[in-house]
Formats: C-alpha cells, sequence, structure tokens
C-alpha cells in the first residue's frame, strides 16, 4: 500500500496488551492504568484475520509490543500462528526483556525473529528507581538467553533521561565494542499522563555526539528506520539516535499500529483512532478501511507545536 506521500507502507506493528510487569516513570502512570476487560482486547484469532488482510495489502514486517507484549498469556501461540502465515519477512518484538529469560527459547521455536530490550541504565539501583521495582538482572538473564538462542541481531532500546542516564552513554556505547548489539537511544517523548515527567527531563541525542565524538556516522540498510546510525571505529555494533523530537523522521515513516483494543493509528503522535474491532467481529470486510486509514496516514507529527498523545505509550507500543 502507497500512501499519499509515495511511501510504502509495509509494517504493521501490533500492541497485544496495555499492560506491564514494570512501571517505568516516563511510561505508567503513578496509580497504574486501567485494566482493560477481557472482551475489549482483541483475541489471537482477531489479530491473525487483521494481520493476513494487511499481508494481502503488502505488509510483510510485524512487529509485537505491548506493555509489555510477555505478559499476555499463551504470546507464543500467537507468534506461532502469525509466523505460519505467508508473506511475512519478520517477526520482530519489543519487550522489557524481564520475561526473556523464561519465554525466549519458545519464542525462537515459534517463529520469532528478533527481540529489541527496553534498558535504560546498567545499574541496579538506578533499574530499580526508573521501572519502579524492576530487577536489572532479570534483563540481563533475557539478554543472555535472547542471544543463546539467536533472537538477533539485539537492538537495545536505551531513552534518554536527562540527570539520569547521561552519565551512562558512554558504557551503553562500549557494549557495542565487542559484540554485534545495537544501541539505539530514544529521545523522551511526552505522552500520555506523564506527559510533565518526560517534558522536564528531555535530554536531546546531541548528548551522545558530544560524549562519544569518535562516533561515525554509517549508512542504514534499512531507510525507513527512524534512527541515524553510528559506530565506533573498532566497533562491532552499532549506535543509533532516535529523534522523534528533535528531527522528524516521517518522510521515511513505512509503519501502521494496530493497539490492543482493536484500533488501527496511522502515526504514533497522532491522536486519529479507526475502530476496526467492532468490524471484524461483525465479519465485515476491512479492506476499505484499510485503504482509507493508509491514504489518510498523516505528512508528519507535529510534537513541537504542543501537541501531545492522550493515549498512554503502554497503549499504542512504542
Ligand atoms: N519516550 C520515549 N520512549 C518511550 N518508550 C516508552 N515510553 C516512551 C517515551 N515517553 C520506549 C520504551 C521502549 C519502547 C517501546 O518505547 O522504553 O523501548
Ligand atoms: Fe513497561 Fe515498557 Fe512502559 Fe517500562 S516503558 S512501563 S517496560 S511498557
Amino acid at each position: 500500500m502507497i500512501d499519499s506521500y509515495g511511501r510504502n507502507i509495509n509494517y504493521l506493528r501490533i500492541s497485544v496488551t496495555d499492560l506491564c510487569n514494570l512501571r517505568c516513570k516516563y511510561c505508567m502512570p503513578e496509580k497504574g492504568i486501567k485494566k482493560a476487560c477481557h472482551d475489549e482486547i482483541l483475541r489471537f484469532e482477531e489479530i491473525e484475520e487483521i494481520v493476513k488482510k494487511f499481508v494481502s495489502l503488502g505488509v510483510n514486517k510485524i512487529r509485537i509490543t505491548g506493555g509489555e507484549p510477555l505478559v499476555r498469556t499463551d504470546i507464543v501461540t500467537l507468534i506461532k500462528r502469525l509466523s505460519k502465515l505467508n508473506g511475512i519477512d519478520e517477526i520482530a518484538m519489543t519487550t522489557n526483556g524481564t520475561l526473556l529469560k523464561k519465554h525466549a527459547k519458545a519464542l525462537k521455536e515459534a517463529g520469532l525473529t528478533r527481540v529489541n530490550i527496553s534498558l535504560d541504565t546498567l545499574n541496579d539501583e538506578k533499574y530499580k528507581t526508573i521501572t519502579k521495582g524492576g530487577t536489572l538482572k532479570d534483563v540481563l538473564e533475557g539478554i543472555s538467553e535472547a542471544k543463546k538462542v539467536n533472537l538477533t541481531p539485539i537492538k537495545l532500546n536505551v531513552v534518554l533521561i536527562k540527570d539520569f542516564n547521561e552519565d551512562e552513554i558512554v558504557d551503553f556505547v562500549n557494549l557495542t565494542k565487542d559484540e554485534e548489539i545495537d544501541v539505539r537511544f530514544i529521545e523522551l517523548m511526552p505522552i500520555g499522563q506523564v506527559k510533565q515527567w518526560s517534558l522536564n527531563r528531555y535530554l536531546s541525542n546531541e548528548t551522545v555526539l558530544k560524549k562519544v565524538p569518535e562516533l561515525i556516522q554509517i549508512k542504514s540498510k534499512d531507510i525507513s528506520s527512524p534512527a541515524k546510525y553510528y559506530r565506533l571505529p573498532e566497533g562491532k555494533g552499532n549506535i543509533g539516535l532516535i529523534n522523534p523530537i528533535s528531527c522528524k523522521f516521517c518522510s521515511n515513516c513505512n509503519r501502521i499500529r494496530l493497539t490492543s483494543d482493536g484500533k488501527l493509528k496511522a502515526c504514533l503522535h497522532s491522536n486519529n483512532e479507526i475502530d476496526i474491532k467492532g468490524l471484524i467481529r461483525d465479519g465485515k470486510d476491512i479492506t476499505e478501511v484499510l485503504y482509507n486509514i493508509v491514504k489518510h496516514k498523516p505528512k508528519e507529527h507535529g510534537l513541537e507545536d504542543g501537541e501531545y498523545i492522550e493515549r498512554e505509550m503502554t497503549a499504542i507500543g512504542g
């Protein structure tokens, strides 16, 4: 599907749950989120049906996100079902990694291609603070297990947070020295109920280039990736800078999002959503709707103009 700005939409991100076993300060509101009723959440067969339709229209890359996708019961079964569909080249997952030690092997066997793991600090205490109670060791063991079963190349997502992790930029960059791991620094976005917290702690990705001036910019293999890529002179892995705020990557955006309660979003930063759960449940054909949402995918987002997303990040899936 080609949208009105010539972008080839071939990538569907599916949030399978709003829930998460962590409470990251920039993501989860203090009081947690309202748990959706069972019936509000898309069932596996409904997700499968939507994916089939998207694939028939040209989508060939899928990402499973949350909240935390691994807290959704039986998630391995969903991966198994999706990986059997013809026409999908890649099924990736974005996870906080804490449950990967347990699930990595089964996920790989079910057909998952690779994982992006969110990790904002390499320090036990700081991890506990930013996630409000998480255990760093769980993530580190999850990463080891993911490597062992070849859910690779692994990408670490590090959200840059002022007065929290800028002193660890060099440590994160150094992880790419000896290993083929990508470390991607993401600028903090003001989203949902915790947007004020995030606005106060925004740090531009320029900070990374200032702290590690030896980074060399490289050409990305994937032009639709929102990251600009760099490398250490002798590095094995890449450093990605994702600048949703200071630099727009919308012109190469190839994605559509499906929320866990069955809404399609053409842009992360837009409050525009189209409900397709009802249509699917009524047995209606969704082809027209999919064409329409692609047609109306906005040219770019307007975050700098003071436009904020109301829906929580956990409900969109990053
Ligand atoms: N700003 C930037 N990144 C965020 N993430 C979640 N909330 C935000 C935010 N407000 C990241 C997570 C994860 C990915 C899904 O999105 O850390 O890496
Ligand atoms: Fe959970 Fe990810 Fe949100 Fe942290 S950022 S609370 S791990 S969904």
